[in-house]
């Protein structure tokens, strides 16, 4: 079982800011990595058609034998994690509690910012999931809709990008919060300019980070973790694979790797 791979899935290039922190603590895991390009933005998507992406996208990963599932997207997390540990019989993850049991470790004014898409604002996963353990904290939420295709095009410091960074963070910064969580797997790329903004006084919350550690105790609770070996990666698009790998490539900083093109059924019908 430990030589079994984890299997991590998003809409697009979010999730491999998990990968990426995975790769750090646990190096000799093999992955497999879904970015379901061809329906993105999820942000923008209903309930139903999210719980339907996301258990297609976990029976593809059966296939390939996986021994556990990261739900690398924070909107696919709040729309389906729940629905999708109903329906499988493998251990299931998602990014927002971890990222909401960091944050509340850290903020001291109890005032917490949410940045994430429109699916997630609106559903109320991370207020929800704060309140449930610290109800005292206050927690302000913004959505952030040009961010996913900003960083799918790799303009991660682009003076535009600032621009549209700065108007979108104006509101949480009249707030005065301590701590901000990026609670979309996609924004983890634009922490530099994000942390600009904010200036020092406000902590970053990156759920890959957290997430990334939660994987780990589970593994190794579980007795599953491979701690020998080299790992083995395999990546897979809806999308077009050339488009993926080339802003892929620059935040993996490696260029050995392939990007497989799938089609999942009924995914026209879905778009
Ligand atoms: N990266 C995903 C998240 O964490 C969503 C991006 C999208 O809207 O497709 O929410």
């Amino acid at each position: 079982m430990k030589e079994q791979p984890i299997g991590f899935l998003d809409s697009g290039l979010g999730g491999l800011s998990v990968v990426r922190e995975v790769k750090k603590i646990l190096p000799r895991e093999n992955i497999e990595y879904f970015a379901d390009k061809q329906r993105q933005p999820y942000g923008e998507k209903s309930q139903s058609e999210l719980i339907k992406f996301t258990l297609q996208i976990i029976n593809f990963f059966l296939k390939k034998k996986i021994k556990i599932c990261v739900i690398a997207c924070n909107t696919a997390t709040a729309a389906s994690l729940k629905q999708a540990k109903e329906h499988f019989s493998i251990p299931i993850i998602g990014v927002i509690k971890p990222a909401v049991q960091d944050a509340i470790k850290k903020t001291s004014s109890k005032r917490i910012g949410v940045i994430a898409t429109e699916f997630t604002t609106k559903n109320g996963a991370y207020p929800k999931e704060i309140k449930s353990i610290a109800p005292e904290i206050k927690v302000f939420s913004n959505f952030c809709p040009e961010f996913v295709s900003i960083v799918e095009a790799g303009k991660f410091t682009a003076p535009k990008t600032y621009e549209v960074a700065r108007e979108y963070l104006k509101p949480l910064k009249d707030e005065q919060i301590d701590t901000l969580i990026l609670g979309c797997t996609h924004y983890s790329f634009l922490k530099k300019i994000i942390s600009d903004i904010m200036g020092p006084g406000v902590i970053l919350i990156d759920p890959s980070v957290s997430t990334s550690l939660t994987l780990k105790e589970i593994l190794i609770q579980k007795g599953i973790s491979k701690e020998e070996g080299k790992s083995k990666e395999n990546y897979y698009t809806t999308g077009l694979p050339e488009k993926v790998k080339k802003i892929a490539k620059i935040i993996l900083s490696n260029d050995n790797f392939e990007i497989q093109k799938v089609k999942l059924e009924g995914l026209e019908q879905n778009i």
